[in-house]
């Protein structure tokens, strides 16, 4: 039923990507999940309550404007004192602006939210922190270390109160963990469900857009990014950044999804430790290989994510089966590319490897979707599988077909540069890939063009 008498109207919201419907579905219409509505109470007939900071003065009255009147200005950006993060914003946060942080819970969405204004004492920043007391996030803070001068803690859900709070306030920035434990008063539906979350996002927007004070969200999604928040949210706010990378791993990973002032295509690496995320100015380096010389079975491969060039290490390991059907897994790495790169292998170069075990794993907990890291993967599975150690200075940067070719990939001349500035000797590429060689001047370096799977062959092994 969609109307409930007195108690106001309610429709189905997908807690995925946020759509309403007027009926219950078993499959969302709109992004295909399953079991994925919810019932919600859209209007409660109290709207009087539901102003959203109507006493807000904007700063400036809006009216239309004849497009070259516009002053070409840029948008004043505040800078963070954290370099990756400010980059990652494309130049600082700009004033007005709505932040989404995303991420698994237990990533470090909160750590870094208070290490940001601890470490920019001349930001006047109001912390409002509905999930942990006051305590807690003082003892975070005192482990992050820092200057503590200018921040204030809000333990706090309400988002009337919040507002109201900011507003008397008026702070340089307002951080909000998280929007799941938010809810206004007018809604009537339990914090953390869609038309909450909703409303939680649109309030704040509303409150950075007049007032000009930048408000960092935080939200939390699940593996696959299914609980209520930053899915649906990612639309009404300005900037979603999300943290990425393994619990097991200390490595974190933020990369920009959506930017209206920016690039999307930067990221950003940090290492957890015991005083807070550390920035991580060299990627490559900490995943590069941990020994000495080379061990059979790892490759290392120059990827690109985003624009930002990466070297790091696959590790394969080939056994014989040791029941009935081989097992294959892999770590960072889609399994049905790594199944489709053995079948090349087998169809095309003639190896027998459906009797075999295949692990594949890719260092610092790093997930990899850029076709370039297959001729990596091929070469540390045939490493592998010849127990043969590959020479501790090449590197690799090419896509692998269906007919065993090897393709070219993007930006040759990035990886190229990323690999001789790690002191790389080798690099071996697509014999059709085309690139600018004068990357290569000054440097000691020798690219090994390769067509095919057979080829890489004779080159790799017997040579
Ligand atoms: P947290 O920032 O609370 O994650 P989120 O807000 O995303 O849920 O904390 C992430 C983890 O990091 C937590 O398990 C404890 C750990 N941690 C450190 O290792 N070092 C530190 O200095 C801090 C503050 C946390
Ligand atoms: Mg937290």
């Amino acid at each position: 039923m969609a109307v409930q008498g007195n108690k106001g109207k309610t429709a189905f919201f997908c807690t995925n990507c946020g759509n309403e419907f007027s009926k219950w579905m078993g499959r969302c219409p709109s992004c295909g999940q399953w079991n994925t509505l919810q019932e919600q109470t859209v209007v409660t007939g109290k709207p009087a309550k539901n102003a959203s900071s109507e006493h807000l003065r904007p700063l400036s009255e809006s009216k239309p404007m004849h497009l070259h009147e516009i002053g070409s200005a840029q948008e004043r950006r505040i800078s963070l004192s954290n370099g990756e993060v400010d980059r990652l914003l494309g130049g600082g946060l700009v004033e007005g602006s709505l932040v989404l942080l995303g991420g698994e819970p237990g990533i470090g969405k909160s750590t870094l939210s208070i290490q940001i204004p601890l470490g920019c004492p001349s930001l006047k920043t109001l912390y409002v922190s509905g999930e942990e007391s006051p305590r807690q996030v003082k003892m975070r803070a005192d482990r992050i270390g820092g200057d503590n001068s200018n921040v204030y803690i809000y333990s706090e859900t309400r988002m009337e109160a919040i507002l109201k709070e900011a507003e008397a306030m008026r702070p340089d920035l307002v951080i909000v963990d998280s929007v799941q434990t938010m809810f206004s008063e007018a809604i009537d539906s339990s914090a953390g469900s869609v038309s909450q979350i909703k409303e939680t996002a649109s309030m704040l927007l509303h409150f950075a857009k007049y007032t000009g004070i930048p408000v960092i969200l935080i939200g939390h999604i699940t593996k696959d990014g299914y609980i209520a928040g930053p899915k649906l949210l990612e639309h009404i706010v300005d900037v979603v950044l999300q943290f990425e990378g393994d619990d097991r791993g200390s490595y974190r990973l933020l990369r920009s999804i959506k930017n209206r002032f920016g690039s999307t295509s930067e990221l950003a690496v940090f290492e957890m430790t015991s005083g807070g995320l550390r920035e991580v100015t060299n990627p490559s380096e900490m995943l590069m290989p941990m020994h000495e010389q080379g061990l059979s079975g790892t490759a290392i491969a120059a990827m690109l994510d985003g624009l930002r060039p990466f070297l790091f290490e696959v590790q394969a390991l080939v056994s014989s089966a040791a029941y009935g059907t081989a097992q294959r897994s892999s770590t960072g790495f889609d399994v049905r590319r790594l199944n489709m790169l053995l079948a090349v292998l087998e169809k095309r170069a003639g190896f027998k490897l459906t009797m075999k075990d295949v692990f594949l794993n890719m260092a610092g907990g790093l997930k990899v979707t850029d076709p370039a890291c297959d001729l990596a993967v091929v070469s540390a599975v045939l490493s592998s599988n010849f127990d043969y150690a590959l020479p501790s200075d090449v590197c690799f940067a090419g896509e692998v077909g269906l007919s065993g070719e090897i393709r070219p990939v993007g930006q040759v001349e990035r990886r190229i540069t990323e690999a001789l500035r790690l002191g790389f000797r080798k690099v071996y590429i697509s014999k059709y890939a085309s690139f600018d060689k004068s990357v290569l001047a000054g440097g000691d370096m020798q690219v090994v063009k390769v067509g095919d799977i057979p080829s890489l062959v004779k080159a790799l092994f017997r040579s």
